[in-house]
Parts: structure tokens; C-alpha cells; sequence
């Protein structure tokens, strides 16, 4: 089965024992199956009334149970609906690979294979529905079948609040299957990546954390000053997604969980979030820090070996910069730790800090403003005050 992504928290020791539990995911599409998918397509899903998420119908397959078998057991289980055997069709599997929670020096690994299947219908013509037989933490969740469409679905999940972090977790995968299934932009649920934040903040805590919430809350501000403007002008094509804007902020420099670092932030928070499967977000860690294109004249240290520097400056030759990589290079560059936003008086702290200021740099962050401005119609201190 093709690999849609892998999620490798890398908490563990290569050498440690392994212990895996694969489970099985039913996508059943309501709509017309010829035409590409799309974000309006309605689908079955399980909703989780008590607390406020979706999932994919499905879950673990037992010791020596078939794959197929674990799919029409577990669809039935959770939602009553009765899948056609001979429409399953392999979509993706996703990987997880983490540190286990129940086993010393072992790492955790998860296989969920994703199968398309359509279900029986009753004579009325929609799909026959039988009584659930939910186990205690699905009744605890409030397990009940919807027909939704890709793009609600999605959109509660990313609204969705726990303090459980093994929820999170599996929420954010659900999504992101839910956005590669219809083309979506690979969106995040907000409390995971301010999970993910935290998590990294506790192991080198520091002003970066305030930065960071400071990036992210002005990228929504301005997302959304951006989409009102578009809205009265008609121009479509300028219309961010505000969730997308507010992640990508906060995520900039979670390459900073590794200690106090220059350079290699950049490099590191593109490969942390790369191996937890977010392509869209690692690009946004690698080009944050280079509003011109290019490594040279780059403030501060050097600190990684030569090789992942070539490494670096080969994704960035090939990185496509698009707005929410501009908007978060302006920000990055007008927002402080100590709550001040305004670009000249960062820069001059930032001088300050390291010694200099590129003037190209000082210059396109000028530019950067002004093209934010003119895509709000509005002034950039008033919009993210
Ligand atoms: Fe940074």
C-alpha cells in the first residue's frame, strides 16, 4: 500500500524493541466516485459528540485477523453501517513511530491502512444503518455516525481543544488524511501545534515561546484583514487561510527545543515537523529566516557542519515562496518577545543583539510590509496591534 505520510516523533532509541498495533480506516465517499475529490464531498464519519471531533470509521486489527476483516468489523462496530466486501479499494497507509507509553525501551509503531469502501444500502435507497456496539472509551467519547462534508469535518477538527495528548496526536493524523484525501491545504488542528509548541518550549524554555505566540496571533489577524479586503475587491487570489497563517506562525522556530541555536533552527525545525509529516509547515521553518532567497549574509552563527549547510541551501534554491512564507519573514522580523511589534524597532534590537542588520534585508522587509498593506488595504500596526 503507498505511504500518504509518516509521523516519526523520534523520542526513542533506534536500537530499542518494537511494538505495533495496525488498525484499519474505512473512507466511505457519499458522492459520485468518478469525479476528484473534493472538499464538499460528503462522507461517513464518526463524530465525537462529547468531546467535538471526527474520525475515520475503524481501529485496531486483531492478532492474526485480516486486514479487509478488521475494516467491515470495526465500521460496523462504531457506526452500524455495512461495508460491501467487494468494494474495498487500498488507499494509503500513515506511520507512527513513537516512544511507547506502556513498554520501557520500546518504540511504539502504528500502521493505519486506509481502505475506500461503499456500504449497503436499504431498500429506500440510503445507506443501511444497524445499532452500534461501541466499547467503553467510544461511548465515553460520544461515537456517533454523521454525514459530513470533508470541509466541516476539517474545519471542527481544527477548533478541537484537549488537554490529552494522545488525542491530539491522533486527531492532527485523522486531518491531515482528511486534507491530502481532498486537496485542502495541509492544516493542522491549532491545540496540537500549540501542543507541539509547548512540548518543545519545556525542553528550552525561553522568550522564543512569546515570539512565536506573537507571529502566529498577528498571521491570523492579517490573514483574516487580507480575506475582508479580497472580499470587497474581488480578488480572489489573495485570500490566505487564517488557521493556516496562525500554525505556521507559531511553528516557525520550533527548531529551538534543541538548545540555543542560529542556523541550525532553521535547519532543525524543518526536519522536526518534515519527519511528523507537515511539508507545508517545515518549508516555513527553512525560509523564515531569509526574506531574500539565499543564505548569504545570514544573522548569525553558523553552527551547523558543511554538509547540512549544503543541505539548507539547496532546499532553499528550490523552495517556492508563497505569501504565508512572506508573511511570516515580515512578522518574524516586526514581532519581539516583550510583546512590541513594530519592523524598525526589532531590527534595531536585533542589531543590537548580533551586530548587524543587512541592508538588503532591512529593504525587502520594507517591501514586505508594504505588500502586506497594500493586500489588507489597511495600515500593518493597526491590523495587528
Ligand atoms: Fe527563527
Amino acid at each position: 500500500m503507498d505511504t500518504l505520510f509518516t509521523i516519526d516523533y523520534k523520542d526513542y532509541e533506534p536500537g530499542w524493541k518494537t511494538s505495533s498495533r495496525p488498525s484499519a480506516r474505512a473512507i466511505i465517499l457519499m458522492n459520485d466516485k468518478s469525479q476528484p475529490i473534493s472538499p464538499e464531498d460528503k462522507i461517513a464519519l464518526v463524530y465525537a459528540k462529547n468531546l467535538g471531533y471526527y474520525k475515520f470509521p475503524g481501529g485496531g486489527i486483531k492478532d492474526r485477523e485480516e486486514n479487509t476483516t478488521a475494516l467491515i468489523r470495526e465500521v460496523a462496530e462504531e457506526t452500524g453501517l455495512e461495508v460491501i466486501p467487494e468494494s474495498i479499494k487500498e488507499y494509503g497507509v500513515v506511520r507512527r513511530l513513537m516512544k511507547s507509553e506502556m513498554l520501557p525501551e520500546t518504540i511504539f509503531i502504528q500502521d493505519s491502512f486506509h481502505y475506500f469502501c461503499t456500504v449497503k444500502n436499504s431498500a429506500e435507497g440510503i445507506p443501511a444503518i444497524r445499532k452500534q456496539n461501541l466499547d467503553n472509551y467510544e461511548k465515553d467519547d460520544g461515537f456517533e455516525l454523521r454525514f459530513v462534508s470533508l470541509k466541516e469535518a476539517v474545519q471542527t477538527n481544527l477548533q478541537f481543544k484537549s488537554e490529552n495528548p494522545s488525542k491530539l496526536v491522533m486527531i492532527a493524523r485523522e486531518t491531515h488524511v482528511m486534507t491530502k484525501l481532498c486537496g485542502l491545504p495541509e492544516l493542522m488542528p491549532r491545540a496540537y501545534a500549540e501542543y507541539l509548541l509547548k512540548s518543545a518550549v519545556a525542553k528550552n524554555p525561553g522568550p522564543w515561546r512569546e515570539h512565536s505566540l506573537a507571529v502566529a496571533e498577528a498571521a491570523e489577524k492579517i490573514a483574516i484583514a487580507i480575506n475582508e479586503h479580497s472580499a470587497l475587491n474581488g480578488n480572489e487570489s489573495a485570500i490566505m487561510n487564517p488557521d493556516l497563517a496562525y500554525t505556521c506562525g507559531l511553528l516557525h522556530d520550533i527548531g529551538r527545543q534543541a538548545g540555543h541555536t542560529y542556523i541550525a533552527h532553521v535547519y532543525d525545525g524543518y526536519n522536526f515537523l518534515k519527519s511528523l509529516g507537515y511539508e507545508f509547515a517545515a518549508k516555513i521553518c527553512l525560509t523564515h529566516s531569509f526574506n531574500i532567497q539565499s543564505t548569504d549574509e545570514y544573522i548569525g552563527k553558523i553552527d551547523i557542519s558543511a554538509e547540512k549547510m549544503e543541505e539548507v541551501k539547496a532546499l532553499l534554491a528550490a523552495a517556492k515562496y508563497d505569501d504565508y512564507d512572506r508573511l511570516i519573514q515580515m512578522l518574524d522580523a516586526t514581532c519581539g518577545a516583550d510583546g512590541t511589534k513594530n519592523l524598525e524597532a526589532r531590527m534595531n534590537d536585533v542589531k543590537l543583539r548580533y551586530g548587524y542588520y543587512p541592508e538588503s534585508k532591512m529593504k525587502k522587509n520594507f517591501e514586505l510590509k508594504e505588500y502586506f498593506e497594500k493586500l489588507m488595504g489597511r495600515n500593518l500596526y493597526e491590523v495587528i496591534k
